[in-house]
């Protein structure tokens, strides 16, 4: 797959995530009306859609349609995009710009924040329920239990909780990989894990390869952000450059210094590359989006 290939296929994932989100979320003309403007002023018109290309990149592996991977991206995609709104918050971490545009309780207000939040959580339950999403029963409570997992207080909440709790501290290395493995990573691996679950049964040693390729690009995600909100500016960020350091969080950076987190990341990515290898080609698009994750720029 060469490097045109790849860049055509994300833009074409995008743009469908883009078409589905749109259409799973409330029209902006439906009362309580200010409330669906900020869901999808929260979610539409930006963002990488990482964990989208993530579902749709596993589930080619389980030859999954893509209709139903959709449901599965949009799903993922929502929960992400309300842990960005609550994370953004005064009460967390008071930021003001997210993907180039004021943040939502800047643009609307603090309640409305909150409230988006909630909304689109449960959306995301929603479109993962829904029938039309071409999954069994059986097959869709699956899918559901693993995203509420990866979610909750033992998923991407508890890894904020612990992130909240740990200002101004200073992590061990092992405190500190928790830390993003929850927050970051377990929605990066729900994300692999729900494509990879999408379609016909993934033969057991290839399913664990893949949640181990999960897992490390899951914190990958992390570290990577961690050192570009401390060498990156804010214009090409979308979302103000060194606030880590200003706000005196414990990060890969601020733990290793920028040129280990940078080596540590080419470890990562080595050792991700290597859980896929037997996978050959069918997983052509999982190496391509790690060596994204690295290479990105915001
Ligand atoms: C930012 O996520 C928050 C983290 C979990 C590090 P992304 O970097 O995926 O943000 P968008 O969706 O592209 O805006
Ligand atoms: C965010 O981590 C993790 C979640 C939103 C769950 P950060 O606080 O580092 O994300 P950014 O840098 O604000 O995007
Ligand atoms: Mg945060
Ligand atoms: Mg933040
Ligand atoms: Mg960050």
């Amino acid at each position: 797959m060469s490097q045109n290939d790849f860049a055509d296929w994300m833009r074409q994932i995008q743009q469908r995530t883009e078409a589905a989100l749109g259409n799973a979320l409330p029209d902006a003309s439906l009362a309580p009306t200010q409330l669906h403007a900020a869901m999808r002023y929260a979610v539409l018109g930006g963002g990488k859609r990482v964990r989208p290309l993530l579902v749709h990149a596993a589930g080619e592996i389980a030859e999954a349609p893509a209709e139903r991977l959709d449901h599965a991206a949009c799903a993922v995609e929502l929960i992400h995009a309300y842990s960005l709104v609550h994370d953004d918050m005064p009460c967390m971490d008071d930021d003001i710009l997210r993907r180039g545009k004021p943040t939502v309780h800047v643009e609307y207000d603090e309640a409305t924040a909150l409230l988006v939040g909630d909304a689109l959580q449960t959306l995301a339950f929603q479109v993962l329920a829904d029938e039309a999403a071409g999954i069994d029963t059986a097959g869709q409570v699956a899918m559901i239990r693993l995203l509420a997992g990866a979610s909750g207080s033992r998923g991407m909440a508890g890894g904020q909780a612990i992130d909240l709790a740990a200002v101004g501290k200073q992590l061990s290395r092992e405190e500190l990989e928790f830390m993003h493995i929850h927050k970051t990573g377990a929605l990066i691996r729900a994300s692999v894990l729900l494509g990879a679950h999408a379609g016909t049964p993934v033969a057991a040693d290839e399913l664990r390869r893949l949640d181990h390729f999960a897992k490390l690009v899951g914190l990958l995600f992390q570290v990577v952000d961690d050192i570009l909100d401390a060498e990156a500016d804010t214009a090409t960020l979308g979302k103000t450059a060194g606030k880590d350091a200003d706000h005196d969080k414990p990060t890969y950076v601020s733990l290793l210094g920028l040129g280990d987190a940078k080596r540590l990341a080419q470890e990562m990515l080595a050792d991700a590359h290597q859980a896929l290898a037997p996978l050959g080609d069918r997983a052509a698009r999982l190496r391509a989006l790690a060596d994204y994750i690295v290479y990105r720029s915001f």
